[in-house]
C-alpha cells in the first residue's frame, strides 16, 4: 500500500508542485491550504508523513500543524519546509518532535530522498515496536526473554517448580543466561521476599571457601577478628544460588552435602549448630555428569542437586529468539545512557542470525550495545555489528598461539577506527591464547603471569570467545 502523505502550503502553486511531484513517487497525496484546515484532517485521519510549510499565513503556523500532529500521533513524521535562512525555528521544530526540515527553495531530488529516509524509518520504528509487544505480552518471563520453544519450556518449568522447594540445576553454556533463570525461580516462588544470595564458587579461593559459605567465629583463624555470618545462613528463609558448582573443589563438595543433607551447618571454629532453610539452586557450564563420571564431581551431591534439572539452550539453536533479545538490549541500553532507542535494520538481523555466538546471550549483548554505541545513524546495519571478527573468534579448529588472519585488518574500506579495534581485538586474542597456552590453560597462573587480575581475565576469555581453560582451573586456587 501507498503511503499517505499530508501536504500542508498556503501558496497553490507550490502546493500543487509537490503533490505532482510526490505522486510521481507513488504516494497518496492530500492538501491542506491552511493551518486550520490540516487541524480538521489530523483530527480524523491518520497519514504516514505530513509536510508541512513554516510560514502559513493567518490561522496558525506550521509549529501549530506539528504540534497538532504530534498530539494526534506521536509516530507519524513531520518535515517541515522553512524559509531560507531561518535554520533557528527549524531546530525549534526538530525539538518539537519534526523529523526533518527543507529549506526553501528546496531541491526536488534531495526532498524525495528525504522523504523516501523518513518513511523508512518510521516503518522500522513500527515493525521494531510490533515486535517489542509482541516480546511484552507473550515471551516474556521477567528479564528473560525468549519466543521459541526452547525458553518457552525453560519458563514452563520456572513456572512449575518456583513454588516447591525442590533443588534445581541450571545447566547452560557460558552465557545463556544461567543466573537470571535462577533469579527468575527466585522471584516467582514462596521465598521471593527473603535473601537471593549467589556464590560464585568458581572465584572464591579454597582457604577461603569454608568461611565464605558457612561463616567464622572469631578468632577461629588468623585474620578472623570479628564473627562473620556466611553465605548460607544470610540466605536464611531465602534462596542460595550455588553457581558455577562445577568447579567447587572435593572437599568443599562434602560440605556443603553435610548442609544439605542435615539442613544445619557449624561456623568456622564453632560448635553451635545453626539450622539453616534455604532452597538451593545451583548452576555449570560444565557437563556435570561427565565430571561425576571422571571423578572430580561427588556422585551424592550431583543427585541432590539436580532433583530438577533445567537445561537452557545455546543461542545457536534459538536463532528465533534473536530480534527479541536484540531489542530488548538496545532498550536496556539506551534507558542506561538516555539516549534515543536505535534500532536493527533487516540486513542487520539476518546477520545475527548467521553467527555462531559461542558467547551466547552475553555475547550478543556485548555485540549489540557495541554497536548501537559505535554506529553514526538511528538504524543498526549489518556493518555495525562486526560479527566477522566475532566469528572468526569461535573457530574451533585454529591452533592456540596462531595468529588470526580473518581478525586482521586487512579490508581497506574500514574506517581507522574500526581497522584499529580489529587490529587490537586480534592482538588481545592473540596474546592471550598464547599466554593461557604458556600456562596449560590454567587461568589464575596465566593471570598472574601477564599482570591481570583474574576475574577480568576470565571475561575476556569470555568476550572474546576463547576456550582456553583447563576443566580442573579451581583447583589452581
Ligand atoms: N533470556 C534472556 N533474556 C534476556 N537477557 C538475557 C537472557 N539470557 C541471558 N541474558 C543476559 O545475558 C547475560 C548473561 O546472562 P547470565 O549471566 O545469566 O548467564 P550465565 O549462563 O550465568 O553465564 P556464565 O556461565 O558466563 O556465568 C546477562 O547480561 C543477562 O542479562
Ligand atoms: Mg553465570
Amino acid at each position: 500500500m501507498s503511503a499517505r502523505i499530508l501536504v500542508v502550503e498556503d501558496e497553490a502553486a507550490i502546493r500543487l508542485a509537490l503533490r505532482g511531484l510526490l505522486r510521481k513517487d507513488g504516494y497518496a497525496v492530500e492538501l491542506a491550504e491552511s493551518a486550520e484546515a490540516a487541524f480538521r484532517r489530523l483530527e480524523s485521519e491518520t497519514f504516514d508523513l505530513v509536510l508541512t510549510d513554516l510560514a502559513l499565513g493567518r490561522g496558525g503556523s506550521g509549529m501549530d500543524v506539528l504540534r497538532a500532529s504530534k498530539a494526534h500521533c506521536e509516530e507519524t513524521p513531520v518535515v517541515v519546509i522553512t524559509a531560507h535562512g531561518s535554520e533557528k525555528i527549524a531546530v525549534e521544530a526538530m525539538k518539537l518532535g519534526a523529523e526533518d526540515y527543507v529549506p526553501k527553495p528546496f531541491d526536488n531530488d534531495e526532498l524525495r530522498l528525504l522523504l523516501k529516509r523518513a518513511l523508512e524509518r518510521t516503518q522500522l520504528w513500527r515493525e521494531n515496536r510490533w515486535l517489542m509487544e509482541r516480546v511484552e505480552r507473550d515471551y516474556g518471563f521477567g528479564s528473560l526473554i525468549g519466543s521459541g520453544a526452547g525458553m518457552r519450556e525453560v519458563f514452563e518449568t520456572i513456572r512449575k517448580v518456583a513454588e516447591t522447594d525442590l533443588s534445581v540445576l541450571v545447566l547452560g553454556e557460558s552465557g545463556t543466561g544461567k543466573e537470571l533463570v535462577a533469579q527468575a525461580l527466585h522471584q516467582c516462588g514462596s521465598r521471593s521476599s527473603r535473601p537471593f544470595v549467589a556464590v560464585n564458587c568458581a572465584a572464591i579461593s579454597a582457604e577461603l571457601v569454608e568461611s565464605e559459605l558457612f561463616g567464622h567465629e572469631r578468632g577461629a583463624f588468623t585474620g578472623a577478628d570479628a564473627r562473620r555470618i556466611g553465605r548460607f545462613e544470610a540466605a536464611q528463609g531465602g534462596t542460595i544460588f550455588l553457581d558455577e558448582i562445577g568447579d567447587m573443589a572435593p572437599a568443599t563438595q562434602a560440605k556443603v552435602l553435610r548442609v544439605l543433607q542435615e539442613r544445619c551447618l557449624e561456623r568456622v571454629g564453632g560448635r553451635e549448630e545453626i539450622q539453616v532453610d534455604v532452597r538451593v539452586i545451583a548452576a555449570t557450564h560444565r557437563d556435570l555428569a561427565k565430571e561425576v563420571e571422571a571423578g572430580r564431581f561427588r556422585e551424592d551431591l550431583y543427585y541432590r542437586l539436580k532433583v530438577v534439572e533445567l537445561r537452557i539452550p545455546p543461542l545457536r539453536e534459538r536463532v528465533e529468539d534473536l530480534p527479541a533479545l536484540a531489542l530488548r538490549f538496545c532498550e536496556q541500553l539506551a534507558e542506561r545512557l538516555e539516549r534515543p532507542r536505535k534500532t536493527l535494520s533487516q540486513e542487520a538481523l539476518s546477520a545475527l542470525a548467521h553467527h555462531r555466538w559461542p558467547g551466547n546471550v552475553r555475547e550478543l549483548r556485548n555485540v549489540i550495545e557495541q554497536a548501537a554505541v559505535l554506529s553514526s545513524g538511528e538504524v543498526i546495519e549489518a556493518a555495525d555489528l562486526r560479527l566477522e571478527s566475532a566469528a572468526s573468534a569461535a573457530e574451533p579448529s585454529r591452533e592456540p598461539g596462531s595468529v588470526s588472519r580473518s581478525a586482521a585488518p586487512a579490508d581497506s574500506e574500514l574506517s581507522f577506527r574500526d581497522a584499529k579495534r580489529q587490529a587490537n581485538e586480534a592482538f588481545e586474542r592473540d596474546f592471550l591464547l598464547r599466554a593461557l597456552h604458556a600456562h596449560a590453560g590454567n587461568v589464575s597462573r596465566t593471570a598472574e603471569a601477564i599482570g591481570m587480575v583474574r576475574q577480568s581475565l576470565q571475561q575476556k576469555i569470555r568476550e572474546l570467545g576463547l576456550r582456553e581453560t583447563r576443566s580442573d582451573e579451581s583447583s589452581d586456587e
